[in-house]
C-alpha cells in the first residue's frame, strides 16, 4: 500500500496533477506508518519482515518443529460444550480463521449462552491477529461484543494460568509458543498470547494447516490442547447446540 501511494504521487508529478500527488502522499505516508506499527507489534524489523524468508521451506527451524512422533488430540462439539459449560472462566482468542468463517456472530451467541450459565467470558485480542490492524476489534464490534470484554495481550497474558478453557477460533501464529520458546523459529521474538499456560485449550480450525507464517504450531500437540476440526462457524454452531442440552 505504501509503495502504491508513492507510485501514485510520482505519477502525479509526471502528469502535473496535484490531486494525485496529495492523495498519493497521504496513502504512502499512512501505509508506511502502519507498516512500522505492525513491525513493532511483531517485534521484527521492516527488513526482516520483507526479506526474512518467513516460513522458508527446508530451514532447520521448520524441520525441527514438524509433527513427527507427536500426538494430536481431537475433540467433539459435545465434549467442547461440556468443557465450556462446567468452566468458571473462558477466554476466546479470535484469529484470521474467524474472519474467513464469518463466525463473529456465532461466537458472540455462544458467549452469551455461557454467561447465562454464570461462566466468565472474555476475548483476548492480539495486535496482529487477522490481516489488518484492528481486524478482530472491528469484527467483534460488528457482532455487538461488549467492549469491556476485549482484553489486549498485555492485560490478558497474566490471566491464562487461572483460565479454565481457552477457545482458539481460527488463530494460529499469534498463539504459537515457538515465538517465545524457540530461538530458531522464524517468528521468535514476536509477542504472543500465552494460551498454552491455560488449564485447557480447544483449537477450532479446519486442519493442521499453517497460518500466515507458514510454520507448524507446537500448541496443537500440547497435552492440554484439544483440536476441534471444521469450519469455525459450523463448529461453533454445533457447540452451541450441544451446550443447550449440556
Ligand atoms: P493465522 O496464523 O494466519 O492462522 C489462521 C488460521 O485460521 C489458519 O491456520 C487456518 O487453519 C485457520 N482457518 C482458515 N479458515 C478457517 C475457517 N473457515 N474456519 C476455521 N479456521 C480457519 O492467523 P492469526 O493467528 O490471526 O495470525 C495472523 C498472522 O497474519 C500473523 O502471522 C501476522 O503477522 C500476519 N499478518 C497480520 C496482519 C495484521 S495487521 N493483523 C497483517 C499482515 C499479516 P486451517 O486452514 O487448518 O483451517
Amino acid at each position: 500500500n505504501s509503495l502504491t501511494g508513492l507510485a501514485a504521487a510520482l505519477t502525479g508529478f509526471v502528469l502535473h496533477n496535484q490531486v494525485l500527488v496529495v492523495a498519493g502522499v497521504l496513502v504512502g505516508a499512512s501505509a508506511t506508518l502502519l507498516t512500522l506499527l505492525m513491525s513493532t507489534a511483531m517485534n521484527r524489523s521492516v527488513g526482516n519482515v520483507l526479506f526474512g524468508a518467513f516460513g522458508a521451506a527446508g530451514s532447520d527451524l521448520t524441520a525441527a518443529s514438524t509433527a513427527v512422533g507427536r500426538t494430536v488430540r481431537q475433540t467433539t462439539p459435545e465434549d467442547t460444550a461440556i468443557a465450556l459449560a462446567y468452566a468458571r472462566s473462558v477466554v476466546i482468542v479470535p484469529g484470521y480463521g474467524l474472519a474467513v468463517a464469518e463466525a463473529q456472530h456465532t461466537v458472540r451467541e455462544l458467549a452469551t449462552d455461557l454467561e447465562k450459565r454464570g461462566v466468565s467470558v472474555k476475548y483476548a485480542i492480539h495486535p496482529v491477529a487477522g490481516r489488518m490492524p484492528g481486524h478482530m476489534n472491528v469484527l467483534l464490534a460488528e457482532a455487538n461484543v461488549p467492549y469491556d470484554q476485549l482484553l489486549e495481550m498485555d492485560q490478558v497474558n497474566g490471566e491464562f494460568p487461572q483460565t479454565d478453557v481457552v477457545l482458539v477460533v481460527g488463530a494460529n501464529d499469534v498463539v504459537n509458543p515457538a515465538a517465545r520458546d524457540d530461538p530458531s523459529s522464524p517468528i521468535y521474538g514476536m509477542p504472543i498470547l500465552d494460551v498454552d499456560r491455560a488449564r485447557n485449550v480447544i483449537v477450532l480450525k479446519r486442519s493442521m494447516g499453517h497460518g500466515f507464517a507458514g510454520i507448524d504450531n507446537a500448541l496443537f500437540y500440547h497435552e492440554n490442547t484439544r483440536m476441534l476440526f471444521g469450519d469455525a462457524r459450523q463448529s461453533l454452531t454445533q457447540v452451541g447446540q450441544a451446550l443447550k442440552s449440556a
